[in-house]
């Protein structure tokens, strides 16, 4: 993981346009922070996918049209806290499911299976760790459908052509007739989107300088954090919020690790993280492209975000 990580950061911090994967945002206190992110007024997302998860899942289910029992996989299961909804509906109603959720965290996983057979005793959880598609592969053989979640937007985190590379690897992994429910941010208010993002208590610049640390403690470098600052900009046209680190002053940062000094101009960015917003047009061509059937959308009362429903086509 350090290796790929060290190769990934040389590379992004050596490149014309510096850049980093926001992927790398989530050691324990980027994991922390982001809950932090998720529990402000101004990051509508969450709420709104909660909203959906706790009014629609009925709706949600019927329109999976499947026989029972029936696998839900859930990739990147986090705190599970917006699924729980779902989950809660399903055995209120004595629905016979097995709940398959993945995380690359084992501390994740093991807090939320802990909690859900304390609310939801009875549940039939096979919580797993580890890469997403050996796990997808290993269910596929499953005589029973399944429903995929990828939820909370995290499909706008990858850009245009990863996505439906990502889309259609859940594809090739998925049966027919099984479905996948993935959350996407919708296009709307840009100040609405600005203000998610560019927090006016600075949570989110402290998730982003948060990568600064990591790479302080891993790669052994000397990042000075107050000579960096945070920045993003919404492009309504285009859906896309950048997100940056911006050089405060003109600078060398050693990375003892790699034998290397990366120099910054004044002003000079770094490229963390993108978070794009679709519209249900653009949801469709997505679908579509990467090989379902758009079955439905579920949309919370504000039409701020979509839980959309593909079948595998
Ligand atoms: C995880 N991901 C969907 C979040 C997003 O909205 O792009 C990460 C995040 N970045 C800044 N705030 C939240």
């Amino acid at each position: 993981m350090t290796d790929t990580f060290a190769q990934d950061v040389l590379k992004g911090l050596t490149a014309e346009n510096k850049h980093l994967s926001s992927k790398y945002f989530y050691d324990d206190n980027g994991s922390r922070i982001f809950q932090e992110i998720m529990n402000m007024p101004e990051y509508y997302l969450t709420d709104a996918e909660f909203e959906i998860l706790s009014m629609q899942s009925k709706q949600i289910v019927e329109a999976l049209h499947f026989s029972q029992p029936f696998n839900i996989v859930e990739l990147g299961a986090g705190d599970g806290f917006k699924t729980f909804k779902l989950l809660e509906y399903l055995t209120e109603n004595g629905i016979n499911f097995n709940y398959v959720p993945i995380d690359i965290s084992q501390e994740a996983i093991d807090a939320l299976t802990e909690r859900l057979l304390n609310r939801l005793p009875g549940i039939k959880i096979k919580p797993k760790v580890g890469d997403y598609f050996k796990i997808l592969k290993q269910n596929k053989k499953s005589d029973y459908p399944s429903l995929l979640l990828f939820l909370g937007s995290n499909i706008g985190n990858y850009q245009e052509a990863s996505a439906i590379e990502l889309l259609r690897l859940f594809n090739q992994n998925m049966k027919m007739g099984d479905k996948l429910l993935v959350g996407f941010d919708l296009k709307k208010n840009p100040i609405t989107i600005h203000n998610a993002y560019y927090d006016k208590h600075g949570i989110t610049k402290r998730f982003n300088l948060n990568l600064l640390l990591r790479i302080n403690r891993e790669l052994d470098a000397d990042f000075k954090i107050d000579d960096f600052d945070f920045y993003c900009h919404y492009n309504p046209l285009n859906g896309e919020v950048r997100s940056y680190i911006v050089s405060l002053r003109r600078q060398d940062v050693l990375l003892k690790k790699l034998n290397t000094s990366i120099s910054f101009d004044y002003n000079e960015l770094i490229w963390t993280e993108l978070s794009k917003k679709y519209s249900l047009f653009e949801i469709e061509a997505m679908a579509d492209v990467s090989s379902y059937k758009m079955v439905a959308n579920f949309l919370d009362c504000k039409h701020y975000f979509a839980d959309s429903l593909w079948e595998k086509g």
